[in-house]
């Protein structure tokens, strides 16, 4: 058996912290899909593909290694063996990110991957398209949103600690991008499923928003 919380939304909502919170809340496993197309994003800058060399993507698809693990209760993300945790959160990675998730190719590769780890387990998973293409039969679906104003606010203090100079301004301006972009796209585009419970965390804090999905994941098992 297992029991699936699905948690879409873009970025910036808190996503992350949540998955993080709810897995330790329920003993579940943490899948942060988003960390595996910035793996594939890294990995063709590093080869230098472009996003219409339709056999090299495949080639470096079919060779690409992606581990998601847990050390001393943080997610290390492991691409081909190395650790690739802090290379893929930088500028340059969500400056190419959007044109590599529309890839065909590596959705279909990302989504056997997303479906293969959830075998058998508890799992909470996040990103776009979870409850609406990945797990459409989730146990839980969690929408998760916040204003894009609030949402650049707090990627500009997360950008600060990991020493990542942009003002806000120009934080504000590739978030609205990257929104456009994941919800414009034609497969699997950011999209609230219709049985999904929308959180709107623009004026809740974490442990609010934490304790409100608690009780709805309680209700359902
Ligand atoms: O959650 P994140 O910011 O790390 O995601 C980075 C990008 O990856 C996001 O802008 C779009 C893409 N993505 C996707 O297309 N589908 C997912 N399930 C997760 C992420």
């Amino acid at each position: 058996m297992s029991f699936i919380v699905a948690i879409d939304g873009p970025a910036g909502t808190g996503k992350g912290t949540i998955a993080k919170l709810v897995a330790k809340e329920f003993g579940f496993m943490n899948v942060d899909t988003g960390a595996m197309f910035r793996c594939v994003t890294l990995a063709m800058i590093r080869e230098n593909i472009g996003i219409s060399q339709s056999e090299k993507i495949e080639k470096l698809l079919n060779e690409i290694k992606i581990e998601l693990k847990e050390e001393n209760g943080e997610q290390v993300v492991f691409l081909n063996g190395e650790d690739v945790t802090n290379q893929i959160r930088t500028p340059e990675i969500n400056s190419f990110i959007s044109d590599i998730s529309k890839i065909p190719q590596v959705r279909t590769k990302l989504l056997e991957l997303q479906r293969k780890i959830a075998q058998g387990k508890n799992v909470v998973m996040e990103g776009r398209d979870i409850g609406t293409t990945v797990f459409p039969n989730a146990d839980v679906k969690i929408y998760l949103d916040a204003s894009s104003e609030e949402r650049a606010r707090r990627r500009v203090i997360q950008n600060e600690e990991k020493g990542i100079v942009m003002t806000y301004e120009e934080v504000l301006e590739s978030v609205k991008r990257r929104d456009k972009e994941d919800s414009e796209r034609k497969i699997s585009p950011l999209k609230k499923a219709d049985d999904a419970i929308l959180v709107d965390s623009t004026n809740l804090t974490i442990d609010e928003v934490a304790q409100k999905i608690y009780s709805i994941i309680k209700e359902k098992m």
